[in-house]
């Protein structure tokens, strides 16, 4: 029961992390390419971001014990040419996801502790960067070859 629930929201979710990353991107490319002060709002939105990715983050770690598809994978160690799904979501997904939640809050705390705003900029737009670019590889694109889920789900 909880976990078709959780499969809707962290699909749902996607869509809030890509968002706020987006959007903090927004912010710290113009801040670092069109000098000027780093407002509360570039702050705010650095914050929102990095909090949503760790929530997302959390979410997966429950579905990863729940989900199927990943019991599956750690008893019978099915043949991945035959289905690459198993060793996605067991090994690849978890990989990229992690590294990437490691690679943004490591960018935050460090723009964080920054004093120079073209700095803060510099550094966020760099990190979050990396961080999206494995988000979107490791997303499960209904067009993805390696395993395809929908583009949204309902209850
Ligand atoms: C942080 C960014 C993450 C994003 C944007 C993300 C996104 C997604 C999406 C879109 C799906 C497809 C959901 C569906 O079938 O409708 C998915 C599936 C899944 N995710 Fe994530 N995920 C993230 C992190 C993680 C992490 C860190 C873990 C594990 C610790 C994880 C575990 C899983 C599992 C196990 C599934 C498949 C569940 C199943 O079909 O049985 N995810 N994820």
């Amino acid at each position: 029961m909880v976990y078709p629930i959780l499969l809707v929201i962290h699909n749902a979710f996607r869509w809030l992390v890509l968002g706020s990353l987006l959007a903090t991107l927004g912010s710290s490319y113009s801040g670092w390419l069109w000098p000027r002060s780093y407002r509360s709002v570039d702050q705010t939105l650095r914050i929102a971001a990095t909090s949503i990715v760790h929530t997302q983050l959390l979410l997966g770690f429950y579905l990863y014990f729940l989900s199927p598809i990943v019991s599956y994978y750690w008893h019978f160690s099915p043949d991945s040419s035959q289905s690459p799904e198993f060793r996605f979501f067991s090994l690849i997904h978890i990989g990229l996801m992690f590294t990437s939640v490691i690679i943004l809050t490591v960018g935050s705390s460090l723009a964080k502790r920054q004093t120079n705003a073209q700095q803060k900029f510099k550094t966020t737009a760099i990190y979050f960067t990396v961080g999206l670019i494995l988000i979107l590889i490791a997303i499960p694109w209904p067009f993805s070859p390696l395993a395809s889920r929908p583009w949204s789900r309902t209850f």
